[in-house]
Formats: structure tokens, sequence, C-alpha cells
């Protein structure tokens, strides 16, 4: 006999709270937030993210045919481009890394040589109005700051964030720009981190809203830059999503306790996400053509991942993960974030025993893994991770190398770049289309020591631990970002 029951008063509670985060949006919500954002303290020293090294672009420059170190590789040709935050009028009491104004910048490579270098604002309604220019054309969802994540597909250029805005189009010079929900077909907001299946070319995201706490989706965007398939995903309490995986089989969910803070809203916070006790962690495999009640979720021990390095099957149906992962994340008042990696890792989920087994491949701090993209959701052997400091620094950032890792062999190598040199993520190109894994070139952005100039290194992955083939001066500070990508 089924005995319905009132449920439990703490329930009952969670559910009035979840109901009231939900509306985030509101104008209750949004009138308190903005009165007690006023009201926080100022602070009593430079905010670390927007002084030093931090210090925002005030100006978008063009420069072209850049001094080069070295020669670059001629099959190179294309656009290296990074965005991160760089706020166009920031208030230091409530500034949080992850909500600054996005800032592309470009690095034009062809024939050898580096044609030109350009920065430019994702232009925002907030952007706009700060350096009284217009605003970008397009819809619009729950916000338009876009900051995090740069992607080559159907043609174009895109720049991405999670959480709540529509993607943003960008032209070959960064200077035309659209907010797309690609052609109408994105229901709600985008992630950061699609993965694309090589086999097929089309993009599988997890994406998440911040003002609806009980659903994520699950979407696939094809070749043409349509979605064309979505699945709600019910969850609890709003779960940070950063990253998903993809397999063969599986896309994986990564329902993990970083949640939605409905008292750091109402306190006024730039960033409303904080660690939750009460949250379990646990991962999912739903079947890629699966709906959502065919997900499977594998319980496991608190714990947090922005990053995954990659996934695939194994031939006996269990599934591996990499992860650079935390012991927990923001569990405090903060403005960035606020703990450092317990290190590269290896999770293998088992659906017939419902475990996840968890190994270290590397216990050194590190982050932003990066692969050969070909291999995505396919057996690999190369990740390629950025070294932080040892111990976390206010800045996030410091003198720290590249690590190269041997999956198959088990071995690392190490790029060092140089005292006082600060490196960002490195990204991997292929020397040719069916050149082997490994076989290309490593790029991203160093800030050199002193901090006023900045140098784009094309690293040889196969000579990993050699001098850099080439070295484009940029002679200005490109402040630390956060991801970049190879567009054609
Ligand atoms: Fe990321």
């Amino acid at each position: 006999m089924t005995v319905s029951r009132r449920p439990a008063f703490a329930d009952r509670v969670e559910q009035a709270i979840d109901n009231v985060v939900g509306a985030i949006a509101s104008p209750i919500v949004t009138g308190i937030a903005a009165f007690n954002k006023r009201r926080l303290p100022p602070r009593d020293a430079p905010h670390p993210l927007l002084t030093g090294i931090h210090e925002p672009m005030t100006e978008e420059v063009t420069l072209t045919d850049l001094a080069v170190e070295g020669i670059i590789p001629p099959g190179l040709d294309g656009r290296y481009v990074r965005i991160g935050p760089n706020p166009a009028d920031a208030d230091p009491r409530s500034y949080h890394f992850f909500t600054g104004d996005g800032m592309l910048h470009g690095i034009r490579l062809r024939d050898g040589r580096a044609r030109w270098y350009r920065n430019r604002w994702i232009r925002s309604t907030d952007v706009a109005a700060a350096r009284h220019v217009s605003a970008a054309p397009g819809p619009r969802h729950i916000f338009d700051t876009v900051n995090t994540s740069v992607l080559d597909h159907a043609g174009s250029g895109w720049a991405l964030v999670e959480a709540g805005s529509t993607p943003v189009r960008f032209d070959e010079h960064l200077e035309q720009q659209r907010y797309d929900d690609f052609g109408g077909t994105l229901p709600g907001s985008f992630t950061a981190h699609p993965r694309r299946d090589p086999a097929t070319g089309e993009l599988h995201a997890l994406c998440y809203e911040a003002t609806d706490p009980k659903r994520v989706r699950y979407n696939v965007v094809d070749v043409a830059g349509r979605v064309r398939r979505s699945v709600m995903i019910p969850v609890s309490h709003g779960p940070l999503i950063h990253d998903c995986a993809i397999t063969q089989r599986y896309v994986v969910v990564m329902d993990l306790p970083l949640t939605l803070s409905m008292r750091t809203v109402l306190a006024g916070h730039g960033f409303p996400y904080r660690w939750n006790e009460k949250h379990p962690a646990r991962i999912g495999l739903l079947p890629r053509d699966g709906e959502a009640e065919d997900i499977r979720w594998f319980p496991l021990d608190p714990c947090f991942v922005f990053h995954t390095a990659n996934a695939h099957d194994l031939p006996d149906g269990r599934v591996t993960l990499d992860v650079v992962a935390y012991d927990r994340m923001f569990a405090g008042d903060n403005i960035a974030p606020d703990e450092q990696p317990r290190g590269l890792e290896r999770w293998t989920i088992d659906p017939m025993a419902g475990t996840v087994e968890q190994r270290a491949i590397d216990p050194a701090p590190q982050e932003l893994p990066t692969i050969d993209e070909r291999r995505t959701g396919l057996p690999y052997r190369y990740a390629y991770a950025l070294g932080l400091p040892e111990q976390l620094t206010e800045t996030l950032v410091g003198e720290a190398p590249l690590i190269k890792h041997d999956l198959e062999r088990g071995t690392r190598q190490v790029h060092a770049f140089g005292p006082g040199r600060i490196a960002g993520e490195f990204v991997f190109v292929p020397r040719s289309p069916d050149a082997d894994e490994d076989e290309g070139w490593l790029i991203g952005l160093v800030i050199d020591a002193g901090g006023h100039t900045t140098a784009l290194e094309i690293l040889d992955a196969q000579d990993f631990e050699a001098p850099p083939v080439a070295s484009v001066r940029i002679p200005h500070r490109v402040p630390p970002g956060i991801h970049g990508a190879w567009l054609k």
C-alpha cells in the first residue's frame, strides 16, 4: 500500500528556497541585490584582478606586421583568438573574475607572418554604455556579458559563456559582432564548453540557466549551426556545470556541489554560486540518443571539476573520464576560484558496478587541459595542461610551465617559459588534417617578465621541451584571460 504524506518540514523549506531562487531575475530579487551591492564596503586594498598584471586594457588597438622571433610554420594559416574578462567599468567592491566584460584578442598568421593583432570588447549592453558605442545587435537572454571561450563553427567565430547569454558570432576581424541564438533554435542559454564530435562535426553541449535551478539541457548543434536536439535533465539546487565530455555512446554530465546561492545573490555579490554541502555529487551517463529518463547517475564523494580533458568508452562498457579535480570550490566569499586543484585524474565509471573509481594521473596543480580535438570522445594518448603555482596566488597566475602528459606511458614533459613569464592556456593545432595525434603545434599567449609585453608562442608539440619555433611579439600586456582557439 502506498502511503502519501506531506513532505518533511526541511524538505518544504528547501523547496521554498528553490522556488525563490527560481525567481532570481524577478524585480524584487534584483532590486534587493542592487541595493545591497551599493552597500558593499569598499575594499581596503586594490582588487588583485583589476590591477597589476590584470589591469584591464582601456583601448581597442589594431597592429599590423608584428615582429617575429623564429619561423612561423607556413602551414599555420588562420587566427589564434583568446577571450577573457576585461571590464570596461568595474566596481571593485563586487567584481568577480567570472563576470567581467569579455574582450577578444586575435592574431592572424599567414604565409609565415603575423599579419595583425586586434583586441575588441564583446559589445554587450554594459560595454556599449561605458564606451559610448553601439551594442552588438541580436537576441539577448538572461544577461549579455560573454567572456569565457571561443569556437570555430559553421563558418564563423563564436564567443561563448555559460548560465545565461546568447552566443556572440564575430567576423574575421573580430569587428562585426552579433548575438545569435543559433538562428532562433537555442532554447535558453549555451555553454562555454561544447564538445565537438570529430566524426560528425556536431557540437554537444550541457547548458544551464542562472534562473532555473531545476533543469539543465543537453543540446546538440549541427554543422550548419542549428540546435537539432535538446533534452531537459532534472536537477536540484541549480548546479554550476562548466564543462562536459562525450564518448561515442554517452554525454557525461557532472552534477557537483557548486550551486546557485540565493543568499549570495541577495547580498549583491557579482557571482552567485557557492559550495553546497547539501548537494550530492554525482556523474551522469546520458546515451547520446537517449532521453532524460535514460540517464544513469553514479554517486561520488564531494568534489568539483571545471574542466574535463577527454572521455572515451572502454571495450567492457566502462567509461574513462579525465578531469582536473578539486576537493571543493567557492566555499567562502571570493573574487575568483579559491582552491588549488588536486591534480589531473582519471575517473573510470563502471555502469555494471555502479561505481566511479578515481585515480591520480598527476597530483601537481594544473588547469586548462587541452587535447588534439580530433580525438574528442575517443581513446587518446596526449593531454596538455597549464601548470599552476604551488600555492594559490591572489592573482590566480604565476610562473608555471606547460605540462604534456603521455597517458599511455604514464609520463610527463615540462615546457618552462623562463623566469617571471606568465603563460595561459595553449591549444593544439594539427600539422595537417591527417597528421598523427600530437603531430602539430601548441599555441598560446605568454606575458613577459615585467608585464609590459606579450608573446604568442608556437611550440612543436613533438619537441615539447625545446624553445618555441616562433614567438610573435605583442608590444603591450595582454591581461590573463581564459580560453582560446585556433580559427580558420
Ligand atoms: Fe573553461
